[in-house]
């Protein structure tokens, strides 16, 4: 309670000269309070604007928490830390759906459900086979998230839990296998099935990376990093992609072409595509002898430090730390990727340098994320897909939450009207005589 006592704020419309009392909850003033302020019963009331929703909450959710203040990441109140070092990325999963951790039953049952399901109808297989060959798998990804929708009609019916339930199952079940078809006919390769006997993530590289062999063979700590790196993309509160599965989710859609949406988002360079723009601009920057001439056009301007900078954080990415960890133990295995000595030199001189320091600009997932998915000689155009699977239970919890929220309707900001009004239309004849 505030020092008045009274958790409201009073707001003096100058226009009027009428004061006005407004309810403060959970930090924030419902938007639509301000809709009673105007200056007669004609005129419509004020809103808010605000592009890029910079201050602006959508919806009351319990899935994350960050606080970019601190560099504190939670899942379900769990910090990502431990979630990282402890769990898998199923059981995260699982955390996220669910709301809680599963007991053993739980766990293995939901286990069973996903790899269960990690096929998919072969008309997909021939729809995918019909992209073009360099096809950026993302489109791909985004288009055959879509098509699902059409295989699983039911998937409507967004009121019935079970049917819910299903559609999520089938969603984390199917998207490494679509992810891994997209890369195998990026690659020209025949597309490998999923093999029930091996784990989530160990399936998902096998699918990638199987040839003629009979068992896929993955070294165990590519497969932990990798598991880790799914952990870390799992949730991010209400960030861009996100935010496009519950605007779509809100029309009452079904959840395949929600999350088709989100993959849309994510395709974009300044939210998941920016793991594909670091490693294309350390290609760029070439040498740390460089680093200095990039860092001006930087500052000039010119250049956008990707992977640095976030909306939510004003300090280190948490995430950007363990994956800087992950970095050492997947080297161990492939070797060190000659860019990481470019990207340690750049973020030493970023991190010391005023223009970043008073933007509060830090590396984020991005920065580190790519010189791993190199290593595991992924290219680029796969980053974000990689992304995209690690997002896919986040972005189906938020999507829960937003059906069952009886606060939530459907998504139609506002606008501020800035074009002309009533003219006069002129006939083309009259217009080109
Ligand atoms: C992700 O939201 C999420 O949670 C996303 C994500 C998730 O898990 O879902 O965390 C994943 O998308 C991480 C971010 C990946 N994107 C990049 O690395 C691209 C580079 N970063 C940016 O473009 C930018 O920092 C954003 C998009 C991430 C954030 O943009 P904001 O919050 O709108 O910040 P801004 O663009 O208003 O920048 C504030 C200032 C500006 O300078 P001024 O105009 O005040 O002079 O900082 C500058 C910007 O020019 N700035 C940068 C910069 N990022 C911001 N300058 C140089 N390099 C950068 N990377």
């Amino acid at each position: 309670m505030s020092a008045s006592g009274k958790d409201t704020l009073t707001v003096r419309d100058n226009r009027t000269g009428q004061d006005y009392e407004i309810e403060i909850t959970d930090g924030a003033i419902r938007a639509a309070d301000l809709g009673k302020i105007r200056t007669d019963d004609d005129s419509p009331g004020l809103s808010t604007y605000d592009p890029g929703f910079v201050n602006t909450a959508s919806c009351r959710s319990s899935v994350t928490y960050i606080d970019g203040e601190k560099g504190i990441l939670e899942y379900r109140g769990y910090p990502i830390e431990q979630l990282a070092e402890h769990s898998s990325f199923l059981e995260v999963a699982y955390l996220l759906i669910h709301g809680a951790l599963p007991t053993k039953d739980e766990h293995d049952t939901w286990v069973h459900e996903i790899t269960h399901h990690t096929f998919l109808h072969e008309n997909i297989k021939t729809f995918m086979q019909g992209f073009r060959y360099d096809a950026h798998p993302m489109g791909m990804l985004m288009a055959s998230v879509g098509a699902l929708s059409t295989f699983y009609p039911e998937s409507g019916r967004i009121d019935d839990a079970d049917n819910r339930h299903m559609q999520i199952v089938r969603m984390i079940a199917k998207m490494p296998t679509l992810g891994a078809w997209a890369f195998r006919h990026a690659q020209g390769k025949p597309y490998v099935y999923p093999d029930n006997e091996l784990s989530y993530t160990e399936n998902f590289l096998a699918m990638l990376f199987k040839m003629s062999e009979q068992k896929f063979d993955a070294d165990p700590r590519l497969v932990k990093a990798l598991d880790i790196l799914f952990i870390l993309h799992a949730d991010h509160e209400q960030n861009c992609s996100t935010n496009a599965v519950r605007s779509v989710g809100s029309s009452q859609v079904d959840p395949y072409s929600s999350v088709a949406a989100g993959i849309g988002a994510l395709y974009g360079p300044l939210h998941g595509g920016a793991n594909e723009a670091v490693l294309r601009m350390l290609r760029r920057i070439g040498s740390k002898e460089n680093i200095p001439d990039f860092i001006k056009g930087v500052k000039d301007g010119n250049e956008r430090l990707m992977g640095f900078g976030h909306r939510v954080y004003k300090n280190y990415d948490p995430r950007a730390k363990i994956i800087k960890k992950a970095c050492d133990d997947v080297f161990e295995v492939t070797g060190v990727n000659p860019l990481l000595e470019i990207a340690q030199e750049l973020e030493r001189i970023a991190l010391e340098d005023e223009y970043f320091v008073k933007r509060k600009l830090y590396p984020n997932v991005d920065f580190y994320s790519g010189l791993i998915y190199e290593a595991f000689q992924f290219p680029p155009e796969m980053f974000t897909v990689l992304f995209a699977i690690g997002r896919t239970p986040g972005w189906l919890a938020q999507w829960l939450e937003l059906v069952q929220d009886k606060d939530q309707r459907i998504a139609r900001p506002k606008q501020i009207y800035t074009g002309d009004r009533t003219l006069d239309f002129v006939p083309a004849a009259q217009r080109w005589a």
